[in-house]
């Protein structure tokens, strides 16, 4: 296609058009001027005339009133008449928020970074973008890559924690997994969000200000967002927030000067929904000619579900407030887009309605799902409890999350909770029905007050060998528009959980949770404990996989776990401070120390156990100098014994500490990490490669340098480990 000569014939409208964002509902029925639609968003407001629709750039919210996604069939049909009624001819882009599976559903993505797997990422992308593909969609609004410390932040769970090294990791993964290397047949285009710092709102309160400095920016939040554009993502979406005084959609400086300038990404950029026309509310544009100029001189290309540049952009074409070249640039991102996309030849892809159904919830894509909520889950306790034996006489499965199915995670697409194996299933499934009985105990929700379902679970506790104990989060308590201020327990399930702790002593509590959660309680009186997170929808199976020790566990913290939301924002790479806590078990006068708590969490970044034991050997090195200005490296090993009585993975973690910066440097960063597998009695040598470029870090004139000096590294297997050897660059 001749892009150059389609954009000349194109009129100012339409291209402004191909710059707007609609969502299905208006091919579906729903009237333009219909005020009475459930919806949010500034529906009555768009100003199009219904034929419009018809010339928009993109449709997102690929699904009907219930949230079910659209059969491929709908969408051709959209297609079809989008093609046919434009004046151009031009195909339509149909996007969809694919966070962690389109219909078969694996684990959230902060689950995903839990198990340090990238070839499981990858795999779960790639099945993701299969699905989604041949049910006619053709670019996923994803991957969320923002890094976020803020436990309170219900959108953590979208994320992959708090550690920029393991976040890019994550990011390339998915990339890869959802775009292969060429876009080709059954992979989609992706939409790398929220840029950026959309994970650092004060307090964890979603859409709350955000600010942070450009130094913490770029030294922590950016570098996913980086990765992913590294790895071609193809396009950007811009986030709600502001970064220093100017919400992201208006902000010349990092859409303009980072990305686009620094960085070369010359892809499209898509608001995030209605963020053009938020920029009235967050009071930095008088109406919304400001707000629409605000967005375009940032090159914010695509309004999402508002339609600012469509109604004005005439007009500022005819009073030179914006130049037809700047309108081009942003109509020629979309239609390039298009282009990568080969919707020009072919505008319905890879649809095959008849496949799509198929492909949902397949065996193939259940056991994709399944080996990575197996890698995902965190065993965070155990006394020895695990795994259980499998000739164990009676289990009682209790708890809200016992037999529920809403343990999809939040943004689960098209998931279906008639195909989530819950708990109870999946212990029918591998124990058989008739040793396996359940009761739910008490309801999910914080409101919940009601003690009536206590004794009967109480009952059942005292009958059987073993209890698990399924409590935590519904999916929607995680997710967007879900901060807490609290992050405990509601108080009616640690009810049960004491109730049942009193009843019966082999209790092991199996967490259900998109973010961190205070969880002190569980940890002393459980014998065990296991974060589920919220593992998709083979949830059941992989943890009567994990409980029985058919998979051992080997996923690890991707985020620090507080003791109480007090200690939030809490992160294990933070900047050294003046008076550090020297202990931790009493008061401390004038150190950096809680007078009511301590200051470690209850469990660390990075850490997680297995059912087998790992010794770790002392770092070494190859040479301890390293010469700077060239591509010298030093290599690091450690030796990693299975001394334990099962095969296991590990995650073996290098953390390296730059003693003295001209600037403060956190006391260590994460700079590698390996799963490796272990025979048991065997002994693995692990390694890592350092350069000059992984010391470097923001000076005092924002410049990448990496400075002479000593730097210590660790191996081990958290944050915490406690072996290191010592470097020097030169
Ligand atoms: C969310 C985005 C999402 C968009 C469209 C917004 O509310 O912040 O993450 O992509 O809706 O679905």
């Amino acid at each position: 296609m001749d892009l150059e000569k389609l954009l000349k014939e194109m009129t100012v409208f339409e291209k402004a058009m191909q710059c707007t964002q609609l969502i299905t509902c208006f091919y579906r029925g729903v009237k333009l001027e219909d005020n009475t639609a459930n919806a949010i968003g500034p529906y009555t407001k768009l100003g199009l005339k219904q034929s419009d629709i018809y010339l928009a750039g993109s449709v997102n919210f690929l699904c009907d009133d219930t949230g079910a996604m659209l059969p491929a069939t709908e969408l051709e049909r959209i297609q079809k008449s989008c093609i046919e009624n434009s004046p151009h001819h031009i195909p339509t882009i149909f996007m969809q928020d694919i966070i962690h599976g389109y219909v078969t559903v694996y684990p959230i993505p902060l689950a995903m970074a839990a198990s340090f797997n990238t070839d499981a990422m990858e795999e779960c992308c790639a099945m993701a973008a299969k699905e989604a593909s041949l049910n006619g969609v053709h670019l996923t609004i994803g991957p969320m890559v923002d890094l976020s410390r803020e436990a309170r932040w219900g959108r953590v769970c979208e994320g992959f924690g708090e550690d920029p090294c393991l976040g890019s990791a994550m990011a390339r993964a998915s990339i890869k997994g959802f775009q292969g290397d060429d876009l080709g047949k059954y992979r989609l285009a992706t939409c790398v969000k929220h840029f950026c710092g959309y994970g650092a709102p004060e307090a964890g309160l979603d859409y709350n200000v955000v600010d942070i400095s450009e130094r913490t920016l770029k030294e922590y939040y950016l570098p996913n967002y980086k990765a992913a554009i590294d790895a071609g993502a193809t396009t950007v979406m811009s986030a709600f927030n502001v970064f220093d005084g100017m919400p992201i959609t208006g902000n010349e400086h990092v859409l303009k000067g980072i990305l686009r300038d620094e960085w070369g990404f010359d892809g499209a950029v898509i608001s995030d929904y209605a963020a053009c026309l938020e920029l009235l509310t967050h009071g930095v544009a008088k109406d919304e000619i400001e707000a629409a100029l605000l967005s375009m001189n940032a090159t914010c290309d695509v309004e999402m579900m508002t339609t600012l540049y469509a109604q004005n952009m005439e007009k500022f074409i005819n009073e030179g407030k914006i130049s037809m070249s700047q309108l081009d640039d942003a109509c020629m991102r979309v239609l390039k887009l298009k282009e990568k996309l080969g919707l020009f030849e072919n505008p319905y892809r890879d649809s095959d309605y008849e496949r799509a159904k198929e492909s949902f919830c397949c065996e193939e894509h259940r056991e994709i799902s399944r080996k990575a909520a197996e890698e995902s889950i965190v065993l965070l306790k155990n006394d020895g409890i695990l795994p259980l034996n499998k000739d164990v006489s009676s289990v009682a499965v209790i708890g809200p999350l016992a037999h529920y199915g809403r343990i999809l995670g939040a943004w689960n697409c098209g998931g279906r909770e008639s195909d989530a194996v819950t708990v109870y299933d999946g212990l029918c499934n591998y124990l058989g029905k008739d040793k396996v009985f359940t009761s739910r105990g008490c309801d999910i929700y914080y409101a919940g007050t009601d003690e009536s379902e206590i004794p009967a679970a109480v009952e059942l506790a005292k009958k059987c060998e073993v209890v698990v104990l399924c409590v935590g989060e519904d999916q929607d308590d995680s997710g967007e528009s879900a901060s807490k201020s609290n992050i405990s327990l509601p108080d009616i399930q640690k009810k049960l959980f004491r109730e049942i702790c009193k009843a019966n002593k082999n209790v092991v509590a199996l967490l259900f949770n998109g973010r961190p959660m205070a969880i002190e309680d569980l940890d002393a009186d459980a014998r065990a404990v296991v974060d589920m997170w919220f593992p998709g929808t083979e949830c059941g199976n992989a943890a009567a996989n994990i409980l029985f020790g058919e998979t051992v566990p080997s996923g690890k913290l991707p985020m620090t776990f507080p003791r109480n939301v007090g200690q939030c924002p809490i992160y294990y790479n933070h900047y050294g401070t003046g008076r550090p806590r020297e202990d931790d078990s009493r008061r401390c006068w004038c150190q950096s120390a809680y007078i009511d708590s301590p200051n470690a969490p209850l469990y660390p970044f990075g850490y997680g156990l297995s059912y087998t034991e790992f010794a770790y050997g002392k770092p070494y090195v190859d040479k301890t100098v390293l010469q700077s200005g060239g591509d010298d490296c030093i290599t690091v090993r450690c030796e990693l014994a299975n001394t334990g009585k099962y095969d296991g993975k590990e995650v073996v973690q290098m953390y390296v500490r730059d003693m003295v910066g001209s600037v403060v440097r956190p006391v260590r960063e994460l700079k590698g990490f390996k799963k490796v597998f272990v025979k048991r009695g065997e002994k693995v040598t692990v390694s890592f490669t350092i350069r000059e470029e992984d010391l470097a870090f923001y000076n005092a004139k924002l410049e990448k340098r990496a400075e002479k000096g000593a730097f210590r590294v660790w191996v081990g297997g958290d944050s915490t480990c406690s072996e290191y050897v010592e470097i020097e660059l030169v």
